[in-house]
């Protein structure tokens, strides 16, 4: 009785660690976003690269003032956690013919990514 109470305790367990780890950490997010997306991006600025207040959700190519790529402003991508875990792995394989010239290789630290972009976006 015990050992099926452990083994229970233990698959509960993994569960919720699975779920935290899929559903990313939008406060790791911050930070990785702060040390690595600044240097071209801001929240609500266009730089380098675009602003992205509002980006999760949205079509490609869509924040107001910024001049994109065609590929961007032709393409129909609308960001979600799919398209913008494919973009931040690989960009040019995502949309060919963009110009952000960056990636990131660890796939939680695209979703902390992600879940932060979700979070500036649902304000
Ligand atoms: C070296 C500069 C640079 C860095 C660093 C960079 N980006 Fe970009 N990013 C760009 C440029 C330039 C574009 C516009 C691409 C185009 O028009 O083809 C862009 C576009 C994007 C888009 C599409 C936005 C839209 O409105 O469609 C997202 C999402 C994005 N970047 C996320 C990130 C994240 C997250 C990071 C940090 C991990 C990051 N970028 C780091 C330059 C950069």
């Amino acid at each position: 009785m015990n050992t099926i109470c452990s083994y229970t305790a233990a698959a509960v367990l993994l569960i919720v660690v699975t779920f935290a780890i899929a559903e990313g950490d939008s406060r790791r997010g911050q930070e990785l976003y702060e040390s690595r997306c600044i240097a071209c991006h801001s929240v609500d600025q266009n730089r380098v690269g675009p602003a992205h207040q509002g980006v999760y959700g949205r079509r490609a190519g869509r924040a107001p003032g910024y001049e994109y790529s065609n590929a961007l402003k032709k393409t129909k991508v609308v960001w979600s956690d799919k398209t913008l875990d494919s973009w931040l792995s690989n960009p040019e394989k995502t949309i060919p013919g963009q110009k952000m010239g960056y990636s990131v290789s660890e796939a939680s630290d695209r979703a902390d990514l992600i879940e932060y972009l979700k979070k500036i976006s649902s304000k």
